[in-house]
């Protein structure tokens, strides 16, 4: 008796299915990982922190000047770079933020001092000490009735620009 080494030919079912090559084994693999990599990294893109900035509010805002404002006190509306005078009836408002760097002025009984880096500005926004380059800039102003007026942080005036009241 002989034993015949020739392959046999082997019918495949579908539950038997023929063998896959090595190369189309891998180039499967290959564009199987590609996907899961997109799909990963899109999930992954999916989950990262929504952006944590927000619309800046309107330049132009409303404020009330209380009764009690002293004529040559600064008043500093809640939440805004900006100092208003109500000096006799006159009415003007400067930029609170220095122009240095940037940084928020305080007021003082003289003018504004800067807290990063010392300069001082008269109450006309006039630099009185550097490093400062040059004077706070003053903002257009509406009178909008009675104590109300419309500030505008976006319009610079001319130095001496004010409202009659
Ligand atoms: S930011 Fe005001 S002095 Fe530098």
């Amino acid at each position: 008796m002989t034993i015949d080494a020739r392959p046999t030919t082997v019918a495949h079912s579908r539950l038997d299915p023929e063998a896959m090559p090595r190369r189309d084994f891998l180039g499967l693999a290959a564009w199987w990982s590609a996907a899961a990599a997109l799909l990963f990294g899109f999930l992954g893109a999916m989950r990262l922190p929504k952006a944590a900035v927000l619309p800046s509010p309107s330049k132009k805002f409303k404020v009330s000047l209380p009764a009690s404002l002293a004529s040559g006190q600064a008043y500093i509306p809640g939440g805004r770079a900006v100092a208003v005078y109500k000096e006799g009836n006159q009415v003007y408002a400067l930029s609170t933020i220095c122009t240095h760097l940037g940084c928020i002025v305080k007021a003082t009984d003289n003018g504004f001092d800067c807290p990063c880096h010392g300069s001082k500005f008269a109450k006309d926004g006039s630099v009185l000490k550097g490093p400062a380059p040059k004077g706070l800039p003053w903002l257009e102003v509406k009178h909008a009735g009675g104590d109300n007026f419309l500030i505008d942080e976006g319009k610079t005036v001319a130095m001496g620009t004010s409202v009659n009241v």
